[in-house]
């Protein structure tokens, strides 16, 4: 059993419904994921929910619910929200899952009985909303705590505490020795800074479920429930242990139950927001060495969208809802715009113009045009009948075909979009240069016509083997008006010369139809 490409997103808190920030974060997951396979290789995703803890108890009591009955209701509208998103998740996470419960107190067990925790009293101020102790130097200068802590109050506590200082050096070892472990770079050379400057502090792991009951029962201390984020961690090696992951599982001494069906761990990627860098790069790897497991390969770190230069907030109304989105325009639109207008790393602004913008202009005059009126001229000039293979644009197609799969290889999947479309608008410039329409009606030129359309029509199918991981929906619609039963998704199909001569075409239909957007 060979390892599988894997990767995960973060998994959503479960107190409210999705945003943007969430649906940007599993489409650029998804479109890794649906790239890779596209590359011959298979690929395991990951996405589930975060549903402990104190943010999620109060939502749960302020709605008058227990939190598991609120968990199962909301899980139900994030779930679907990954068919909406047209995601090709492998499996789904719950932190209330069974399978992922088992595996954080087997954790805990074993970190307890080798010497990692220790209990300690500290008495200090708290921020249920951050989930989080505050010291001195959060203090604002006016002595208050900022009002993003929400309700701050004084606690005196007994807890269990991990020790992270003796895992400082090696840390620093581990990111400087590999370049490639956290990316962007300047979120690399962020972590370093932090790690560097400061000495690290043992971080808490548990809370005493007096206080908040809404967790994982730590086995060996049954009066405490495990901090959420050491819970939510887990999840990228739980859902493997459950599946008999046989690194996880060797290495945890747990079972491989039915026997191994996949072998997943390490991760590949981790695919995360910039707010929660910390825990995936230091937290989460000194659990891991702790636990005698490898790293995972890389953290791949997203900004965050505004909207409008705005911070999205449900309390100021400022925000996208990508359901609504793509019930207007479309998954593929959707998707299209978030991948296009935003690398991985930088931060970004959702504005309603700039989506209508690419929508017409990449979209629907772009693509759409291309592909709508290549396949319409070989309908009306030749009954739709392929003609013999041309290699005109060829070149053109090899080039962008490779620098494509490159980027792709690297992630950078904005960078890829722009490849696609330099082949786009070389074909549509093409369809300008050698004006089919003119010399259709010239019968000395037939052969030359017959050059033309079979150069349009192979870069269209070429097109949308490229495509396949971005535009799920659009990319097998070209290939069905293509009249080609199989699905493009595989980069196998992106070799020239694969519409053979004399082959039938389906019916052309518009991909992205224009739309009359009021002005406002
Ligand atoms: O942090 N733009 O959950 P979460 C882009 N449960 N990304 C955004 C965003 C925005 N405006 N807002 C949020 C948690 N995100 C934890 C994770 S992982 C073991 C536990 C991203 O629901 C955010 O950066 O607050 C994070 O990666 C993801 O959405 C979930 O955020
Ligand atoms: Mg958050």
């Amino acid at each position: 059993m060979s390892k599988r490409f894997y990767l995960t997103t973060a998994i959503d808190y479960v107190n409210g419904q999705p945003h943007l920030g969430h649906a940007y974060e599993k489409v650029i997951t998804d479109v890794i994921a649906r790239a890779r396979r596209s590359m011959g290789e298979e690929a395991f995703f990951l996405t589930g929910l975060d549903e402990h803890g104190q943010k999620v108890q109060q939502a749960a009591l302020a709605e008058g619910k227990n939190p598991q009955a609120y968990c199962d209701e909301l899980s139900e509208s994030w779930k679907s929200l990954t068919q909406t998103l047209g995601l090709t998740n492998n499996d789904f996470i719950r932190t209330t899952d069974t399978r992922h419960r088992e595996v954080v107190q087997a954790i805990l067990t074993k970190l307890n009985n080798e010497g990692h925790f220790y209990q300690s009293t500290y008495t200090g101020f708290y921020s249920a909303s951050a989930e989080t102790f505050l010291t001195e130097k959060d203090r604002l200068p006016d002595g208050t705590f900022d009002p993003s802590y929400g309700t701050v109050v004084e606690l005196s506590e007994d807890n269990y505490y991990f020790r992270l200082k003796p895992h400082q050096q090696w840390l620093i070892d581990f990111i400087e020795s590999n370049p490639d472990f956290i990316e962007p770079t300047y979120r690399r050379n962020e972590v370093l800074g932090f790690l560097k400057n400061e000495e690290l502090e043992d971080l808490c792991i548990s809370r005493p479920a007096a206080r908040l009951s809404w967790g994982i029962p730590i086995p060996f201390a049954p009066e405490y429930v495990t901090y959420v984020w050491f819970d939510a961690l887990v999840n990228y090696i739980s859902a493997p242990a459950g599946r008999g992951d046989p690194v996880v599982n060797t290495a945890l001494g747990l079972g491989t139950g039915s026997g191994p069906e996949a072998s997943l761990w390490p991760a590949d990627v981790h695919v995360i927001g910039k707010d929660i860098l910390k825990f995936h790069a230091v937290y989460w790897p000194i659990m891991l060495k702790a636990m005698g497991l490898p790293l995972p390969k890389k953290i791949l770190v997203h900004g965050w969208w505004q909207k409008d230069g705005q911070k999205m907030s449900k309390s100021t109304g400022v925000g996208v809802d990508p359901v609504a989105v793509i019930n207007e325009w479309g998954l593929d639109a959707f998707r299209f715009y978030v991948v296009r207008e935003l690398a991985i790393g930088p931060d970004g602004n959702w504005t309603d113009a700039g989506f209508q913008s690419r929508y017409s202009a990449e979209l629907a005059n772009g693509l759409g045009n291309l592909v709508n009126r290549s396949l319409s001229m070989l309908k009306r000039y030749r009954a739709g009948v392929i003609p013999a293979q041309s290699n005109e644009l060829a070149p053109d197609a090899e080039r962008v075909v490779q620098k494509t799969i490159a980027h792709l290889a690297d992630n950078e999947l904005q960078a890829a979009l722009h490849d696609i479309w330099e082949l786009v608008n070389r074909a549509n410039q093409y369809v300008d240069q050698t004006a089919p329409f003119k010399i259709a009606k010239d019968p000395a030129q037939a052969a030359r016509l017959d050059e033309v359309l079979y150069n349009l029509c192979e870069v269209c199918r070429i097109l949308a083997v490229l495509l396949s991981p971005f535009l799920p929906v659009t990319s097998p619609k070209i290939y069905q008006q293509l009249g080609l039963p199989e699905s493009p998704d595989t980069f196998d199909l992106a070799k020239w010369g694969g519409l053979q001569a004399g082959h039938t075409i389906g019916e052309p239909a518009a991909l992205f139809p224009r739309k009359d957007v009021p002005k406002p």
